[in-house]
């Protein structure tokens, strides 16, 4: 049967999953692997659903190059609760750390952090605009941090680190919310590594945490229950009913991802398809791009137009043009076109289509 009435979709999460992904769940809802149970009515203590959780894990660890000595949960409430969980479990009282602040996100990640230790920012872009990102010199990291915390890409303003900051030997936390598994990516290099899925893993409702030993180590052993990292991993992300649907998207889109050339593939798709749109963008000044050029994000592309008119226009005459999900977010306004693992070339070969034809009858 094929799918017809589907938008060509650029929004920033939930966002588009491989139509092949959308099949497979949709095939296993009323009857998942043969186990005569649906999809959504399969107990998470099923040796059907525990074969999901363990092959996802392993392919995300194989995809990732994940160290086997570093741990892996499935955990819930979004990259938003690991802003607090992971200074929660990390971090003491009297300790300090230190944020590279690009976004909103690391400005939000660096608030709950403040809660438990000393945490400051040693760079912050939030009088530019968020236009760009640090390099190894605009920022020192305190002889006395704990660790440094930066958000790899910056989905609201569209900036994305292209090198392994500087932390001045300390442990490196990431929010790879908006990019893991669309660039490359050094495991080994972070202690801990955060990611809601709902941008390139999946569905909304499930957290990628990636600890290290030296992390594991760290957690104190009188937390609350649900918001310790050793609780979570000594049930291997069944402590409490997970997710169950989430992680068998996961599972879906990682055999996705292998059978279409691993990281290295979704790197080169990734990178195709933001110099597509890129080269749109420098074609004419009509087009006025947010972010400063070394710093332009592969995953999240954004952009003014000359009025606030003219941007409304566009997001009316390209949704009628079958594509959607293009609006800015509310902080940045104009628009913004999200091109994770799941958006195909064809979607963006569309839109650069009506980009063109809008830039010649508009651009007087
Ligand atoms: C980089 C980044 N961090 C954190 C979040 C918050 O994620 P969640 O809504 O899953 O809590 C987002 C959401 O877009 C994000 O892009």
């Amino acid at each position: 049967m094929t799918i017809t009435g589907r938008i060509h979709n650029f929004g920033a999460g939930p966002a588009v999953l491989p139509l092949e992904v959308v099949e497979e769940c949709r095939k296993s809802l009323p009857n998942l692997n043969n186990s005569g149970f649906g999809l959504l009515e399969i107990s998470h203590r099923s040796k059907t659903f525990q074969n999901i959780v363990d092959s996802s894990m392993e392919k995300l660890r194989r995809i990732l190059s994940i160290p086997e000595d570093y741990t892996v949960l499935y955990l819930q409430g979004g990259a938003s609760l690991q802003f607090y969980m992971s200074a929660l479990n990390l971090l003491r009282e009297n300790e300090k750390v230190d944020f590279l602040v690009t976004g909103v996100w690391s400005q939000k990640a660096l608030k709950e952090a403040s809660r438990i230790g000393d945490a400051s920012a040693r760079w912050d872009d939030s009088e530019n605009g968020f236009r760009s990102i640090p390099s190894n010199e605009d920022y020192s990291v305190r002889d006395n941090s704990l660790y440094l915390h930066y958000t790899s890409n910056n989905t609201l303003f569209g900036t994305q680190f292209h090198h392994l900051p500087e932390s001045n030997g300390k442990p490196r936390v990431l929010d790879a919310s908006s990019d893991i598994m669309g660039v490359p990516l050094d495991v080994s290099s972070h202690d801990l590594i955060y990611a809601g899925a709902q941008k390139n893993l999946g569905p909304s409702g499930v957290t990628v945490v990636i600890l290290s030993p030296w992390a594991m180590q760290r957690v104190p052993s009188d937390l609350p229950t649900m918001l310790d990292y050793s609780v979570h991993s000594s049930k291997g992300s069944l402590f409490n009913t997970p997710n169950t649907f989430g992680i068998f998207v996961l599972d879906k889109v990682f055999s996705w991802i292998e059978n279409n050339g691993g990281l290295e593939g979704a790197i080169t798709r990734n990178k195709a398809k933001s110099n597509l749109l890129y080269q749109e963008l420098d074609r004419t000044d009509f087009w006025l791009p947010h972010a400063n050029k070394e710093c332009r994000s592969v995953m999240n592309v954004t952009w003014r137009l000359p009025s606030v008119e003219l941007e409304e226009k566009f997001l009316k005459e390209s949704l009628d043009a079958g594509l959607g999900g293009l609006k800015g977010h509310r902080s940045v306004g104009g628009i913004r076109a999200s091109l994770y693992n799941g958006c195909p070339i064809e979607s963006v070969e569309a839109l650069v289509t009506f980009m063109r034809d809008f830039e010649k009858s508009n651009n007087r």
